[in-house]
């Protein structure tokens, strides 16, 4: 297993980077509660700082987050002290009773080997065998093809900066993200580094999958109002009855 989000990249992502799920949270919301089964429970897996944790709770469900990141959920249990928190591998663990399972930014695209084909394929059966009919399943990947994600980019904030030399290999699906962060402590500012190793995935394959598994699929390139960023592909799977 990678060692994701630490200290100061958990820090970081949390103040910077919840915007995206705060955005996406209206339709997320608006799909469970017009879901064809009532929807009480849900698993929202990869939940980080636990931005859509919070606007699930106050939506009104039973939310179960789980993550890796000890830093991230630490935060998260700050921010939602209501939700259940289990700090856990998605992929090693039987996944809570629900009527949705939600992996929202990219959550199962970290795969440090090659691994990822089957352990995804394991997750969609995990999940079709705890949801009901008309249950939901609704997560967002990095597919292959056009355009490159390589290269770099900078972020920063009132007490943060972080750096990112993003590459891809298309032949091996594989994209790495080094990660270097600067955070303010006193006077000074601490450097770390994260690697991250990320699957590309093949949306055909994606699709026949979840079929095999008992879900009807659609895709899409945003969450509602909240476009998703290049290459990035929704996917909407409902359990069929
Ligand atoms: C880009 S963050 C998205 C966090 C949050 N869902 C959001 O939208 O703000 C990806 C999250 O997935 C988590 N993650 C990666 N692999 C995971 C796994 N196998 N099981 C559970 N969580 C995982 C990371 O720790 C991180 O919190």
């Amino acid at each position: 297993m990678q060692w994701l989000y630490q200290r100061d990249l958990a820090y970081i992502h949390a103040v910077g980077f919840g915007s995206s799920a705060q955005g996406a949270a209206p339709e997320i919301l608006r799909r469970l509660k017009n879901a064809s089964t009532r929807i009480r429970r849900v698993v929202d897996v990869g939940c980080g700082a636990g931005p859509l944790t919070k606007a699930l709770l106050e939506g009104g469900f039973e939310v179960t987050g789980i993550d890796t990141s000890v830093d991230l959920l630490e935060i998260a249990r700050t921010v939602s002290p209501l939700a259940r928190f289990l700090n856990v591998s998605a992929y090693d663990t039987p996944l809570p009773a629900c009527e949705a399972v939600i992996a929202l930014g990219e959550p199962l695209t970290y795969h440090e080997d090659s691994g990822a084909d089957y352990r995804l394929s394991q997750f969609f059966r995990c999940a079709s065998s705890v949801l009901p009919a008309g249950g939901l399943l609704i997560f967002d990947i990095i597919e292959l093809g056009e355009p490159s994600l390589a290269g770099r980019a900078w972020s920063s904030g009132e007490d943060w900066a972080v750096l990112v030399e993003t590459t891809e290999n298309q032949s091996e699906r594989t994209l790495v993200r080094d990660i270097q962060t600067f955070r303010r402590i006193g006077e000074f500012y601490r450097r770390s580094r994260e690697v991250h190793k990320v699957r590309l995935f093949d949306t055909r394959w994606l699709r026949a999958e979840l079929a095999s598994c008992g879900f009807t699929t659609e895709t899409a390139g945003s969450y509602g109002e909240q476009p998703l960023p290049a290459r990035r592909r929704a996917f909407i799977a409902t359990k069929d009855a």
